[in-house]
């Protein structure tokens, strides 16, 4: 089953698809987490994306066409969930090209409902452990002991450079300019199912479920 978390930045895709991994053995594939390896490692890509990100600006559909073309296999085990991609029409029309050529189909796209308010809040008390990416907030899901992740004891907590208010945003005009018009892409297409982002977390994670069965 291989499904898209579609919503704007900070709508909780990210946390919902560590836990679909953790629960269902689903692949996450994350052109947002993707990049900034590309750029913590310093790669030609990374250098020429550095900036871009940063602004919160969006990344040619090229690059990520390409980053997603590279992962894909048939080799999906339980299902790819993808998190940040599509993020255009190119990138949707692009994507349903691949999963044709391994025989494969998109199951649903989860379109995460949240506010603006909600999502400047969400971003800038975001972090996240710099070693297994467990996401983190300082409201809402603090760490149990102060600095060190929950998951695997780690003390290198980081925040992102996107995650300020000027980025944040451009993020959210990027969204509602070109990412938005996939939610009337899949609908048309039927495969849209909208969940409410605002609930708690364990709220969102049990209308996920609901809808994937
Ligand atoms: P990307 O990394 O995809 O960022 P984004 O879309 O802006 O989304 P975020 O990762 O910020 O939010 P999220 O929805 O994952 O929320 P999270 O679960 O972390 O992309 C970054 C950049 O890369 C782009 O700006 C662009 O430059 C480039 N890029 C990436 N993909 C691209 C593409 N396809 N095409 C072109 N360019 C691309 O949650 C946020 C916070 O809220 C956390 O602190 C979390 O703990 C908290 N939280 C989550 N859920 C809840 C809840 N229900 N209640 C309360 N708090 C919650
Ligand atoms: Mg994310």
């Amino acid at each position: 089953m291989n499904i898209i978390l579609l919503g704007p930045p900070g709508a909780g895709k990210g946390t919902q698809a560590r836990h679909l991994v953790d629960t269902r053995g689903m692949l996450q594939l994350s052109t947002g987490d993707m990049l900034r390896d590309a750029k913590s490692s310093g790669t030609e890509m990374g250098k020429k994306v550095a900036a871009i990100m940063d602004a919160g600006k969006l990344v040619t559909d090229e690059i990520v066409i390409g980053l997603i073309e590279e992962k894909l296999s048939a080799e999906s085990g339980a299902g790819f969930i993808f998190d940040g991609f599509p993020r255009t029409l190119a990138q949707a029309d692009a994507l349903s090209a691949l999963l044709a050529k391994l025989g494969q189909s998109l199951h649903t796209v989860i379109e995460m409902r949240v506010d603006d308010d909600a999502l400047v809040k969400r971003i800038t008390g975001r972090f996240t452990c710099g070693d297994c990416g467990e996401v983190y907030h300082d409201e809402t899901k603090p760490t149990a002991e102060d600095g060190k992740c929950d998951n695997c004891g780690s003390t290198n907590m980081v925040r992102r450079a996107d995650d300020n208010e000027d980025s944040l945003r451009t993020r959210l005009m990027e969204y509602y300019k070109k990412t938005s018009p996939l939610i009337g892409y899949y609908y048309a297409k039927g495969d849209l199912r909208p969940v409410n982002g605002l609930a708690d977390i364990t709220e969102v994670q049990k209308s996920i479920e609901a809808i994937l069965g």
